[in-house]
């Protein structure tokens, strides 16, 4: 533990030079291809504290991370803006730092939309984000509860529903009001993307998705790039750890761990270092300050053509993150093509 403490020590000192890569948004912004994911660890779960959160992202930025995925539904952000304030402004100045939030399904009415996002502005302690995305394209009832359910453990819709093109005019008005610098989606699959696409005043700048060596997206991120969207690749390890739960373990793939064994790097540098080749930013999720150093190890080796298309190849479909629970709405977006 102190070896990693000074080594950490040694890397904060030199992050402020370190400008790790990055990709260009369609409003000119700058990405960085690697961010801190601070959602629930494990499937459904939450952690019972925030304290883990907030001690990652501190050691996230001294580690030299400039970039922070967060969402109101993930109940952290309390927790994320404390540790930005401890780091925000000493180690790193604001426009060096990319933060970004999601809007919540419980927030879809057009009314909601600037009470949510200024409750995230709040409690992350900023005066805007960098990327504000709609979380999921069902719109379920207002209020509160974050998981409102029925009887049944349905979510509980809105009604009426709401479109998520009306979620998204509203969305646009944060822009014109300086509260977010960019909007995009999150789960959107490709024809609602192209939906949004056609019809915005403001097209979306990113679609943040599941992405993992066994869910590929390849025909995704083809219309992405076609259209100057960015795709930022959520749980890009395959949640490890929950493989008894869903079956996905990218990291124990035999090609993945031989891959890995050539270029003496781990499965988990291997699995994001094959999205950010591909032009994918990743958010991977870590309370421990090895694995967030390890995770940040990717930019000093490169994956051959033939490495590349090996992972592209072991796609199975195999999505972790489905909201089944309201896969009966029109628009529950896994039905259609990622
Ligand atoms: P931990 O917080 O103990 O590091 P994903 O981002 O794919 O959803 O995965 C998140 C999970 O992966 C977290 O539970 C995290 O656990 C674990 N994890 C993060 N980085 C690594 C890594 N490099 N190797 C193995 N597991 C990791």
């Amino acid at each position: 533990m102190t070896r990693l403490t000074n080594l950490l020590r040694h890397i904060s000192r030199h992050a402020p030079n370190m400008a790790l890569p990055a990709a260009t948004l369609r409003t000119g912004a700058r990405m960085p291809l690697l961010g801190l994911g601070t959602g629930p660890g494990s499937v459904g779960t939450w952690q019972t504290s925030t304290e883990p959160i907030y001690e990652a992202v501190k050691v996230a930025i001294d580690t030299g991370y400039r970039h922070i995925d967060n969402a109101e539904s993930y109940a952290e952000e309390q927790a994320v803006g404390r540790a930005l304030q401890e780091k925000v402004g000493s180690v790193v100045e604001r426009k060096d730092i990319f933060i970004t939030s999601k809007l919540w399904n419980t927030r879809h009415h057009p009314d909601d939309v600037l009470p949510a996002c200024q409750r995230s502005l709040t409690d992350l302690g900023l005066d805007y984000l960098d990327l504000y995305l709609m979380h999921f394209p069902v719109a379920w009832t207002r209020g509160d509860v974050y998981y409102p359910k029925d009887e049944n453990g349905r979510a509980v819709l809105a009604t009426p529903d709401v479109p998520f093109m009306d979620t998204w005019k509203s969305m646009e008005k944060l822009v014109d009001a300086g509260l977010v610098k960019a909007i995009g989606v999150s789960n959107f699959n490709i024809s609602q993307m192209e939906e949004v696409l056609t019809n915005g005043r403001i097209k979306p700048a990113v679609n943040q998705v599941e992405s993992h060596p066994y869910l590929v997206c390849s025909k995704l991120l083809k219309c992405a790039a076609d259209n100057n969207v960015i795709i930022t690749a959520f749980s890009p390890l395959g949640r490890p750890g929950e493989e008894s739960l869903h079956g996905v373990s990218p990291l124990k793939d035999p090609k993945v761990v031989s891959i890995a064994e050539k270029h003496k790097k781990t499965p988990a540098q291997v699995c994001l270092r094959w999205q950010v080749q591909r032009g994918v930013v990743v958010v991977p999720k870590s309370t421990s300050p090895a694995r967030i150093l390890e995770n940040s190890q990717i930019f000093d080796f490169q994956l051959s053509t033939e490495d590349m298309e090996t992972i592209s190849g072991l796609n199975k479909d195999a999505r972790i993150v489905k909201f089944g629970m309201c896969d009966d709405h029109p628009q529950w977006p896994f039905n259609g093509e990622f």
